[in-house]
Order: C-alpha cells, then sequence, then structure tokens
C-alpha cells in the first residue's frame, strides 16, 4: 500500500470533525500533526475559519477543561468519552449539540460564492412558492410534503462528488485524500432522512413525477458543475444545507409552539411533533425508546449543520487537501485513501 510521506497526520480526538477543525489543528495542545499539514489546512484565517464545524466549540470546551488536568501519556481525553459513540451508521448527537445548532450564514467573498447563493436563493424562492410552505396553514403533510422532497433532492450531491473523486482517483493512479467517504456518508445520511419521512408520509403521482424529473435534470447538471468546479459546488451543497438547517429549525420551532408565524401553524403539526418516533429512526440515531418526531426533527437538523459545516469546508480546500472531517475511526483505516 502506498503512503505518502508528506502525509502522516498523528491526530487523536473526538470522531468526525471537532478533533481535526482547523482551530484544532492551528494550535490546540492536544493534537499533533505535522508541520506540512498544518500548512496545508491552515493557509489563511479565513480559511481556518470557515472549516469550524458547529461541534466544534464543545470540543474546544472538552480541550480546554483537559488542559486543567494532566491526561495519561499518549492518550488523548476526547477518545475516552466518545468511546462508545463509535457509530457505523447515524451520527450520534449530544443533548448538547442536538439543542446547539445554530442557523449560520458564511458570507460571500468570491464571485463563484455569489453566484451559489443566488442559485440557492432563487430555489428557495420558487419552491417555498411552489410547495405553498409560505403561504396559508403550515399543516403536518405539507412539512412532509417538502421534507420528503428536500430529501430526495439533498441525497444527490454527495453521491455525484463521491463518485467523480472516485472516478478521478482509478483514472489518476492515486490516492484521494479521505473525501470520498464523508461524500458517501452524507448522501446516504440524506437518503436515511428520507426513507425515515417516507413512512409518514406516502408521495403520490405528482411528487414522484418531481422527484423523477427533478433527479433527471439535477444529476446531469450537478455531473456537469462539479466536472468544471468542485468549489462552486460544494459551496453550493453550503448554503443548500443552510437553508435545510433555516427549514428543520422552522419545524422545530412550530412544533414547540415558538415560532414568529405559530399563528400559521395547524394544531396537528404540534401534536405530530409529540408523536413518537419511528424505529428506524430510534435505531439511526440511537435514540431513546420514547423519543418523538420532534426529537427526530433535531437530530435531522444536526445531520444538516454537519454537512452545511463540512461542505463549506470542502469548498475551501484544494481538492487534494486531506479531508479533515472523516470520522476518527475511519480516519485511520484511510489513512492512504
Ligand atoms: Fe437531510
Ligand atoms: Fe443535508
Amino acid at each position: 500500500m502506498l503512503r505518502s510521506s508528506a502525509f502522516k497526520p498523528r491526530v487523536n480526538a473526538q470522531m468526525w470533525m471537532p478533533r481535526n477543525t482547523a482551530r484544532v489543528l492551528c494550535g490546540a495542545p492536544f493534537v499533533s500533526v505535522s508541520a506540512a499539514t498544518q500548512q496545508r489546512l491552515c493557509t489563511s484565517g479565513n480559511v481556518a475559519e470557515d472549516l469550524m464545524h458547529f461541534r466544534e466549540k464543545k470540543a474546544l470546551k472538552q480541550a480546554a477543561s483537559a488542559t486543567t488536568k494532566p491526561a495519561e501519556p499518549g492518550v488523548n481525553p476526547l477518545d475516552k468519552q466518545t468511546a462508545t459513540n463509535q457509530l457505523p451508521a447515524g451520527m450520534v448527537w449530544s443533548a448538547e449539540e442536538l439543542k446547539g445548532v445554530q442557523q449560520t450564514h458564511r458570507p460571500t467573498r468570491e464571485l463563484v460564492d455569489t453566484i451559489a447563493l443566488s442559485a440557492i436563493r432563487c430555489v428557495r424562492y420558487l419552491f417555498d412558492v411552489a410547495s405553498g410552505y409560505s403561504r396559508g396553514q403550515i399543516t403536518t403533510i405539507k412539512v412532509l410534503r417538502r421534507v420528503v422532497l428536500l430529501e430526495t433532492v439533498a441525497g444527490v450531491p454527495g453521491m455525484m462528488a463521491g463518485t467523480l473523486r472516485h472516478l478521478r482517483s482509478l483514472r489518476r493512479v492515486e490516492r484521494d485524500h479521505a473525501w470520498i467517504e464523508s461524500l458517501f456518508e452524507e448522501a446516504e445520511n440524506e437518503r436515511t432522512h428520507m426513507l425515515v419521512f417516507v413512512q409518514l408520509y406516502n408521495p403520490g403521482i405528482v411528487l414522484r413525477g418531481l422527484v423523477f424529473c427533478g433527479q433527471l435534470v439535477f444529476w446531469n447538471v450537478f455531473f456537469l458543475l462539479y466536472l468544471a468546479s468542485p468549489k462552486f459546488c460544494h459551496r453550493f451543497v453550503g448554503y443548500l444545507e443552510e437553508e435545510a438547517v433555516r427549514t428543520y429549525t422552522h419545524v422545530i420551532h412550530a412544533m414547540e409552539g415558538t415560532a414568529e408565524d405559530q399563528h400559521r401553524v395547524a394544531p396537528d403539526l404540534v401534536a405530530f411533533g409529540k408523536s413518537p418516533a419511528k424505529e428506524l429512526a430510534i435505531r439511526y440515531w440511537k435514540m431513546p425508546a420514547q423519543s418523538t418526531m420532534l426529537d427526530v426533527m433535531y437530530a435531522v437538523r444536526a445531520d444538516e449543520a454537519n454537512h452545511r459545516d463540512c461542505n463549506h469546508g470542502f469548498a475551501d480546500l484544494k481538492r487534494d487537501q486531506p479531508n479533515p472531517y472523516i470520522h476518527a475511526t475511519k480516519y485511520e483505516q484511510d489513512i492512504d485513501k
């Protein structure tokens, strides 16, 4: 197996992002990475900031407390805390993470960002009008119809991007720097969201037709766009996920009775939030058996925030830079990929 001498990360930390966030790589005391890796990931203040993940705050807090008491030699304190959280499937979010997701916006800095944001705003406006979400009562059916359609679209970019990077790796006979797995995980995560929601709402022929046509167009357009500019595509998905976080935050507030436009929320949506979560959701996110649909919405929102931060981060990386978001256990396995 080939091993790049320039890439020998020696990072021990929490699963997924926090162990590898740019700020962590740029200075947290418990991280040990090569100077070359740091240089690649910390090329500018802006890039480092953009690579931050919403989980990072907690990781930094843990890191700060870890520095106050000496850790066992060679053992990262964060590994102990998350040893039981190493999951092959969905992410396990702590209560603090679920409640702490913020609606963030990554400001535009380049033309490519502006084009991506404009495209997303245009799509959002059309989607709001076409789905009737921006007018009339917000009912459970309206919400489910919207999220099912959203998830069928959201599952495309990760699969396309992962496939193209896979083919590029084969074509050029070189490693991928471990992006492929994250991208495929994102696609699988989105598909699971869709499966959770279709257990509660069976799409009619019109919605199925929309999904079919939408996929036909979006898959091919995204294919061409990713060949032309992966940076644009990841930024586009980053902004798409910002909107997804916004949508799920609104649904959560509506279910809790705290939405700004609560007068538009139908009583059945509040009741739906209190209904039991489906078995698939409980197994996927390893939720308590008594979890509700409101809890499911919190978990989905955390996943979307994860996609948002990862895609904005990918857009700031060069395509041959190592993936800083890979799952900790997988990271060690995929060190040569
Ligand atoms: Fe999703
Ligand atoms: Fe997403």
